[in-house]
């Protein structure tokens, strides 16, 4: 018999609490729409009272997301609840998601709460969660270094209080599979009225071990796993959605589970998370990485070309992934361009895909053959730039004998501003030449470069993190010219401080 599993995205939430992660409203409502074609079963989207723009973004897909359950998190308190319920109201199937921690280590030293304490404020949270909305789910948050009896306590009474889905964190990654699975056993047999709750849970990746125990879990009798989409998340990240949800496709035969998740969008859903959040998903990442079908050995390549099962346990269109490399060349016209965009899913306007091909041209006359990556990544350079800065050009001139000097000719709203720098490295110099046609200075905290596409003439990643006045902003920029991708990055990082959308929370929230 095989059971469904719930999937629970905390993309939005939990995801969005990964180092340096700050979306704004628009982009979590972008997010949200497209994890609803996914058609995952639950979207967390934020924590309204920890700042006003994620009560909007919860309020904004409240109103205009329709399918899956829209989720808001709060503390055990009641102002929190309150403004989760008001942030929700508009949905239409809506779930207040509250919180409180059950180990001995955080009542003790974060709570400063006795156990007796924590019960009667899980009871009231649940309760006056209820008055809103019949969907209520309960945290007990660090459930894995908590004492099992005390967890059961804890269980029962949000059960009897109105929760009707217990989760379980794992709130810092401390459990092992055999361990996490023992756990909701155990749960399963002593909490009375588990049987008409549903059980959930949720593993965070210290010790990479996030999808392992998820999958342990679901074997003991857990019904939801909540996930985000690439694994992003509070420090090393939570459980990686596509993950779970490919490996009991995958493995159903060992897993007997099912869900209801729309598979061959895993990989837009994860090419979008990547974009909008800047956190890059490594090549080897599994399913959506870049090198997750590819074969390099002569032997693999034989294999595949006889039989693709012979090296591949699923096929690329499983994910949505592009199977097809080179597509596109310099001869190309427009048309076959289009279509091409429009098969990956980007529905540009018509001025953009003018913008698109005209650079397209340009990378298809330096480099032989155009893959579907390298479109990609052409075209998420021109979305993230929509700004109020534009580079009109740039210049360095550098060598190992003369200080480097940059030129750069920057434009806004129709007005060109030209600035040069000196600096004992080409990158500052670029750099120092931006803040002055910008007319104001940032600290660079952090710059890194990737290659993103193989060969010697592969597109460059790069990404920068500043800080201005206490607020940090981010950028990122591709090219095939690693100074361009550079000064592409730090003018999208610009325009965020122009913008006003620097990239950290107000609020602690748990794990
Ligand atoms: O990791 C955690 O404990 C959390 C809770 C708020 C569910 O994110
Ligand atoms: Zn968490």
């Amino acid at each position: 018999m095989s059971k469904r599993v719930l999937i629970f995205d905390t993309t939005l939430r939990d995801g969005e609490q990964s180092p340096g992660v700050r979306l704004s409203p628009q982009e979590k409502l972008q997010i949200a729409q497209q994890l609803s074609r996914l058609r995952v079963d639950v979207i967390e989207v934020g924590f309204p009272v920890a700042s006003p723009g994620d009560f909007e973004a919860v309020s904004a897909v409240a109103r205009e997301v329709r399918g899956p359950v829209i989720c808001a998190l709060a503390r055990a308190n009641a102002a929190d609840i309150d403004r989760a319920a008001e942030a929700l109201q508009a949905a239409e199937r809506k779930r207040i998601h509250t919180f409180i921690a059950s180990s001995e280590i955080h009542m003790k030293y974060k709570l400063r709460m006795q156990p007796e304490e924590v019960l009667a404020a899980a009871a009231r949270a649940v309760a006056r969660a209820r008055q809103y909305t019949h969907d209520v789910e309960f945290s007990a948050e660090d459930a894995t270094r908590s004492c099992p009896e005390f967890l059961c306590r804890l269980y029962r009474t949000v059960i009897e209080a109105g929760a009707t889905t217990i989760n379980v964190p794992d709130t810092v990654g401390y459990a092992t599979p055999g361990e996490f699975a023992q756990l909701i056993r155990f749960l399963r047999e002593n909490v009375p009225g588990i049987e008409d709750v549903v059980v959930s849970v949720h593993c965070h990746d210290d010790l990479g071990l996030a999808v392992a125990n998820s999958l342990a879990a679901l074997e003991a009798g857990a019904d939801q796993i909540e996930c985000t989409v690439n694994g992003i998340g509070e420090r090393a990240g939570n459980a990686s959605l596509e993950e779970i949800v490919m490996a009991i496709r995958v493995r159903q035969d060992v897993l007997k589970a099912w869900t209801g998740v729309a598979t061959d969008q895993i990989y837009r859903t994860s090419r979008l998370v990547e974009t909008l959040t800047g956190v890059p998903v490594p090549p080897n990442k599994a399913l959506v990485g870049a090198n997750a079908f590819a074969h390099e050995s002569g032997i693999h390549q034989d294999g595949v070309l006889k039989h693709s099962t012979t090296y591949e346990i699923m096929r690329p269109e499983d994910v949505g992934a592009p199977g097809q490399r080179l597509v596109l060349g310099k001869h190309s016209g427009r048309h076959a361009f289009r279509e091409r965009l429009l098969a990956l899913g980007y529905r540009l306007r018509e001025e953009d895909v003018e913008v698109a091909f005209a650079r397209f041209k340009e990378m298809a006359d330096r480099k032989g053959g155009i893959s579907d990556r390298d479109l990609e990544a052409l075209v998420e350079g021109m979305v993230q730039e929509r700004p109020l800065w534009i580079l009109d050009y740039f210049q360095v001139s550098t060598g190992n004998r003369t200080l480097p000097m940059a030129t750069v000719s920057l434009i806004k709203e129709g007005r060109v501003v030209q600035e040069a720098a000196c600096a004992q490295g080409p990158v500052e110099a670029l750099l120092r030449a931006v803040d002055r046609a910008v007319g104001a200075e940032f600290r660079l905290l952090e710059f890194s470069l990737n290659a993103i596409t193989g060969g010697k003439d592969a597109l460059g990643e790069a990404l920068v993190k500043v800080e201005r006045d206490g607020a940090i902003y981010t950028g990122r920029g591709v090219s095939r010219d690693v100074l361009e991708a550079t000064v592409r990055a730090y003018l999208q990082a610009v325009n965020r401080w122009l913008a006003g959308v620097p990239a950290h929370h107000q609020v602690q929230t748990g794990g």
